[in-house]
This record gives C-alpha cells, sequence and structure tokens, in this order.
C-alpha cells in the first residue's frame, strides 16, 4: 500500500500538469495542426478534450485514488484474483517504452541548449537575413544532423538527463516530483508568454496567426478526428498508469472533477500559446512551407527562425529551457509509474526502485539514440528502433490501455467507485458523474477503437 502523498493542491496540480505539458504540446501539436488543416483541428482537438479527455483522466484518477495502488496495485486490490491487472501491466511496459526513446529527445534538448548558450548552434551563422532561406535551410539541416546523428554527443547528453531525472526521483513524491514542479512550471508559463509577445510582435506575424485561429472546416475528415483523438491522449497522458499513479498520492479530499478541468485547460493553454510562437513565427520568415514535424521542427525550423531574429541566443537559450522543462517534468512522471510499481509490488526502497528502473535506460535509450547514427540500419517492420518503439507503444499499447481503463472502470470495478471518488465519498456535489459514465462505458471504448483501427489501416 501506498503512503506516499502529495504534500499540497498546487503542488498536486503543478506535478499533473507537469506530466501532461510535454513533447506532446511543444513537439507534438503543432505538427498535427499543421498536417491537418489548421485551426479546424484545434477546435476538433479542444472537443475531444473536454469530451473524451476529461472523463478518461477521471477513470485513471478514480482508479488510482481508490485503489491507492500502483497501476497494478489498483487493479488488485480493487479486483483481487481477476486479470485486470495485466491493463496497469501493459501501462507500466508502456510508459517504460515511451521513457526509452523520450530520454533521448530531453537529451537532444540539453544538447541544443548547451549549444545556445555556447553560441556553437550559431556559430559561423550570424544575424541571417531571410533572403537566404536556402542556404539556412542547408546549414541548420546538416547542423541537425551532426548534433543528433553523431555517435557520442547525444549520447553523452542522455546519459546526463538521466542522471537528473535520477536525482529528481531519489528525492521521492513531495521533495522530488513536486518541489521540481512548483518551480518548474512557473518558470515554463513565463518562458512561453515571453516567446509568445516576442513571435507576436514580428511584422508578418498576423498571416501566421490568422491561418492558426480561422477554421476552415471544409478540412475535417475522419483521419482529422483520429488524430485529434490520438493527440488528446498523447498531450493529456491517458493510457501510460501515470495518472494512476500520481492520483494514489493525491490525498482524498483533492476534488477529482475539478483537477482534471485545471491540468486539462491548462495543458490546453501551453499548447495554443506554443501555436502562437512558432505560426507567426514560420510565416513571418517564409518558413511555413517547411515541416513542423518533431525534430525537423524544434531542432532545424526553430533555430533558423531563431537567426534571422535579433537577440538569437537568448530567444533560442529561452526555448530549449521550456522545452527541457516540458520533457523533463513528463520523463520523471513516465518513470514514475515503474518506481511505484517496484515499490509497492516487491516492498523496495525508494533508491532501490529508482536505480533498478533507471539505470537500464543507460542502455535502452543508448540503443534508440544509436538509431539515428551507427545503428541506423538496423530497423523493424521498416522503422528504426526510435521510431518502432514511438509507434508500438503510443499507436498500439496505448489506446490498448485506454479501453481496459474505461471498460474497468465503466463495467467491472466494484459498484460506485467512480461516484465515491467523484464526490469524495459524498461529502461533495458532482454534476459529471451520469455525463462521464456515459463517456467511459460507451463513447471512449468505441473512439479509441476507432484510433487503433485506423492505425493499422
Ligand atoms: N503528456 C506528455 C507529453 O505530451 O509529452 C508526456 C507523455 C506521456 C507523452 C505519455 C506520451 C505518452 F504516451
Amino acid at each position: 500500500m501506498s503512503k506516499k502523498q502529495f504534500g499540497s493542491k498546487i503542488g498536486l496540480i503543478a506535478a499533473t500538469v507537469g506530466s501532461a505539458v510535454g513533447l506532446g504540446n511543444v513537439w507534438r501539436f503543432p505538427a498535427e495542426t499543421q498536417a491537418n488543416g489548421g485551426a479546424a483541428f484545434l477546435l476538433l482537438y479542444v472537443a475531444c478534450v473536454f469530451i473524451l479527455g476529461v472523463p478518461v483522466m477521471l477513470a485513471e484518477f478514480s482508479l488510482g485514488r481508490g485503489g491507492k495502488s500502483d497501476a497494478v496495485g489498483v487493479f488488485r486490490k480493487l479486483s483481487p484474483r481477476t486479470a485486470w491487472w495485466v491493463v496497469g501491466a501493459v501501462g507500466i511496459l508502456a510508459s517504460y517504452l515511451i521513457t526509452c526513446f523520450y530520454m533521448v529527445v530531453e537529451g537532444w534538448t540539453l544538447e541544443y541548449l548547451w549549444h545556445s548558450v555556447t553560441g556553437g548552434l550559431y556559430e559561423s551563422v550570424g544575424h541571417m537575413t531571410t533572403s537566404d532561406v536556402e542556404g539556412a535551410d542547408n546549414i541548420f539541416a546538416r547542423r541537425m544532423d551532426s548534433y543528433i546523428s553523431a555517435d557520442w554527443p547525444p549520447l553523452i547528453f542522455t546519459y546526463l538527463v538521466i542522471l537528473l531525472n535520477i536525482g529528481v526521483l531519489l528525492g521521492g513524491v513531495q521533495k522530488g516530483i513536486e518541489r521540481l514542479s512548483n518551480v518548474l512550471m512557473p518558470v515554463l508559463f513565463v518562458v512561453l508568454v515571453a516567446l509568445c509577445c516576442v513571435a507576436l510582435s514580428l511584422p508578418g506575424a498576423g498571416e501566421g496567426l490568422r491561418w492558426f485561429l480561422s477554421p476552415d472546416f471544409s478540412k475535417i475528415t475522419a483521419s482529422t478526428v483520429i488524430n485529434a483523438l490520438g493527440q488528446t491522449f498523447f498531450s493529456l497522458s491517458l493510457g501510460m498508469g501515470i495518472l494512476i499513479t500520481y492520483a494514489s498520492y493525491y490525498p482524498s479530499h483533492t476534488r477529482l472533477t475539478r483537477t482534471s478541468m485545471i491540468v486539462s485547460l491548462l495543458s490546453l493553454l501551453v499548447a495554443l500559446l506554443v501555436g502562437c510562437v512558432i505560426f507567426p513565427a514560420v510565416s513571418n520568415f517564409g518558413l511555413d512551407g517547411h515541416s513542423l514535424r518533431g525534430a525537423t521542427l524544434v531542432f532545424q525550423t526553430l533555430p533558423e527562425v531563431f537567426a534571422f531574429m535579433p537577440a538569437t541566443r537568448l530567444w533560442s537559450t529561452l526555448f530549449f529551457v521550456l522545452l527541457l522543462v516540458a520533457a523533463l517534468t513528463s520523463t520523471v512522471s513516465l518513470s514514475e509509474v515503474t518506481i511505484a510499481f517496484l515499490q509497492d509490488r516487491f516492498g523496495m526502497t525508494r533508491l532501490k526502485a529508482c536505480l533498478l528502473a533507471l539505470t537500464p535506460l543507460f542502455v535502452f535509450s543508448t540503443l534508440c539514440s544509436l538509431s539515428f547514427g551507427s545503428m541506423s540500419g538496423f530497423t523493424i517492420f521498416g522503422l528504426n528502433l526510435f521510431d518502432f518503439l514511438d509507434k508500438f507503444a503510443t499507436n498500439l499499447l496505448l489506446p490498448l490501455v485506454s479501453i481496459g481503463v474505461c471498460v474497468y472502470v465503466g463495467w467491472f470495478a466494484p459498484r460506485g467507485l467512480l461516484r465515491d471518488q467523484l464526490t469524495n465519498g459524498g461529502t461533495v456535489r458532482s454534476r459529471m458523474t451520469v455525463f462521464v459514465l456515459f463517456v467511459i462505458r460507451y463513447l471512449a471504448p468505441l473512439m479509441i477503437a476507432a484510433i487503433l483501427v485506423s492505425n493499422f489501416i
């Protein structure tokens, strides 16, 4: 049984928002928005967050706080002698696989932060003019290649972030995760607002902003809806056991409905602000035709944007601080899923559980990192190891666990679990119970199954 608990309301919200806000908001959201037609996608994403995301989040919260244990332990406690614990076990596996490659991206972020501070990223570039976009493209594409595909430098930075994660996680729930989130979440918002002000004051910002915010409904297709759903699950950290684990640290008086709304709203707000930075900036410098997909956006297009701006190194440094903060508070939550499991299931000390969970990453993340360099020839189903783990965990395991959680809480959990948790044992009102129950019983499993099928088609 877990005796760990968050110490304050602000702390538990900061930690949960820290988990939700990550690469999903900064690196995945702009790419999905660009690929799916702009504002129409944004509206769908907002709808998915409130119609499906919040209820599924509440199902995970109820399980975690009702079962007061890790992602496997809650099922064993609430439904002993059944096989439901497998859902939690797959969640732990998924969070672990995601951690393996997420650490690598976090390592790249630290590497880019280092090169922004020292100026290496902009060496011999100087302050560029937009008349030579093609030349700038080449420079930053080559630079990305040399930073990410080299064998050693990205590995060293990945090891540094693994050590950073171990340091935070060794501090435990209150002195590690909560304290980190309390400090870093305000930093993230301040940096983001500063970047937003600069991007919006660029001369041609209006056009990018208009594209981002004026919807063209003719762009909505079945695949837009599926992508908005996928983005919702990724960005709210659903289907990984993360929210089950964190909610097991919530005190009994925490209002779950309110918490889920605050977390979802803040995660959305970050995505919105990121959009207000990226779309005006790229359109101002004539880069809107560029791919905003993952690594290219963050490690090529944006440095190019910064190189066109005055105070290049300042904005570049601030942006990579933002990304590092977002990624760090997410990897801490991803790793906590395994640590909580090891502690609760095998009675390990925090130290032992942290080391057992995180030291294998020195090997696994190395393999993921090398899959862009000397191991790029090693492929599974035509994908390098990094991409394979990403697709396998996010496209297959994540929806499977989410369906499992919804079906369990909706149909098989002890009677009244959800109602009890949403009303804190009948002491507060929650008008959402009937709606949440409807969504997790019928709508969410069907929609998530649609994502699953479409991922395969
Ligand atoms: N929600 C975080 C993000 O958007 O980056 C962290 C995360 C958790 C990502 C779980 C992916 C995931 F499957």
